[in-house]
């Protein structure tokens, strides 16, 4: 350590210390696979949210580089470094949320479910980690396959006895940001004024947007209907192709990952009315799992809510989607329980 290493130690706790006594909400929050292609713009992310309070980052390599230079970040958030597997409980310890992108991303020719194999361990060890030493943390899972994992975790979870189905969220925001963004552009609308509710998982034809329901309330072609459709199920392999080898969507998934992240804070907090689509434990299908628009809260994912009035086009995605999707699931049951 350089010589002043202990003096800036010290600043820092007392920062810390006066962070946790100053008035306002602040929350404790953990990012697992922190020095990533999506860790890294998340970390820089979640270190400008006011409503953090501790940013722990964890990775196996690299988190005291990335640590060292967000710190300098005159935010309010304090940033602490987190190297390797020996310090994940150290991590963990005493967080309200965790976000969750480590793992393999995909390259050209990939699906999702090519991750598969060396994601759904990754995501397993984690888990036991999380069930350990905060097993009443909101968790927002990322690492592909999302249709997998969050089964994955759910099985972890119900083996250690800490299952809380509210307070596990696959994190399909992506699709909803991509979404917003292309429907805008046909209606010729600002993205922010629109929105489009995109249901069921997060994987090719799982990805299911409910045109019916944009809002403002709007009308689509068959053509129009038949390009948007493409385009948010296949806005993933769009970036994977364009970085021809380099990796998936890690700006654009930064972005929407804090969206949901902030969205699950302001509900910690108890503000009122906060709705965003999730992937999570249902019953608003007979499938397991599914992602719908869900009130997050206090406790997560306080109410699910219904698909609502679906078309005929959307009906039969419907149907392509739970077939896919159910298969999906039980990989991921299987993994642990096998
Ligand atoms: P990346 O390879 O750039 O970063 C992954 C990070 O995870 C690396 O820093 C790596 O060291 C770390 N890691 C690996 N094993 C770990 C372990 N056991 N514990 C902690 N960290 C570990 O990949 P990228 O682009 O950041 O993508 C990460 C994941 O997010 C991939 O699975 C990708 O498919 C997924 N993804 C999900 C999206 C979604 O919408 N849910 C969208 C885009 C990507």
């Amino acid at each position: 350590h350089p010589p002043n290493f202990q003096m800036e130690e010290s600043f820092s706790l007392r920062r810390e210390n006066c962070r946790a006594k100053g008035a306002g909400p602040g929350f404790k929050v953990a990012i697992l696979g922190a020095a990533g292609g999506i860790g890294q713009p998340l970390s820089m992310l979640m270190k400008m949210n006011p409503l953090v309070s501790v940013l722990h980052l964890y990775d196996v390599v690299n988190t005291p580089g990335v640590t060292a230079d967000i710190s300098h970040m005159d935010t309010g958030a304090v940033v602490r470094s987190f190297l390797g597997q020996k310090q994940l409980e150290d991590a963990l310890s005493g967080v309200d949320l965790v976000i969750i992108p480590a793992g393999v991303p995909r390259k050209p020719g990939m699906t999702r479910d090519d991750l598969f194999n060396i994601n759904a361990g990754i995501v397993r060890t984690l888990c036991e980690g999380i069930a350990k030493c905060c097993p009443r943390a909101i968790v927002n899972l990322i690492s592909n396959p999302v249709n997998s994992t969050v089964p994955i975790a759910a099985e972890v979870f119900k083996k250690a006895g800490t299952y809380d189905p509210k307070r596990l969220l696959g994190v399909t925001m992506l699709d909803v940001v991509r979404a917003n963004t292309f429907v805008a552009e046909v209606l010729g609308l600002d993205p922010r004024q629109v929105d489009v509710p995109v249901v069921g998982g997060h994987a090719g034809v799982t990805i299911l947007p409910l045109l019916s329901q944009v809002k403002p309330p709007s009308t689509f072609t068959p053509q129009e209907t038949d390009y948007l459709t493409a385009r948010i199920q296949n806005g993933g392999t769009e970036v994977v192709e364009a970085k021809a080898g380099a990796g998936s969507a890690t700006l654009s998934m930064a972005y929407a990952a804090v969206k949901f992240a902030d969205a699950c804070l302001r509900g910690l907090n108890g503000d009122q009315g906060v709705i965003e689509c999730a992937f999570v434990d249902s019953q608003v299908t007979e499938l397991p799992f599914f992602a719908s628009k869900v009130r997050l809260g206090r406790n997560g994912a306080e109410e699910i809510f219904p698909l609502g009035p679906l078309n005929e086009y959307e009906r039969a995605g419907l149907e392509k989607a739970k077939k896919e999707l159910a298969e999906s699931i039980q990989k991921g049951v299987s993994f642990i329980k096998k």
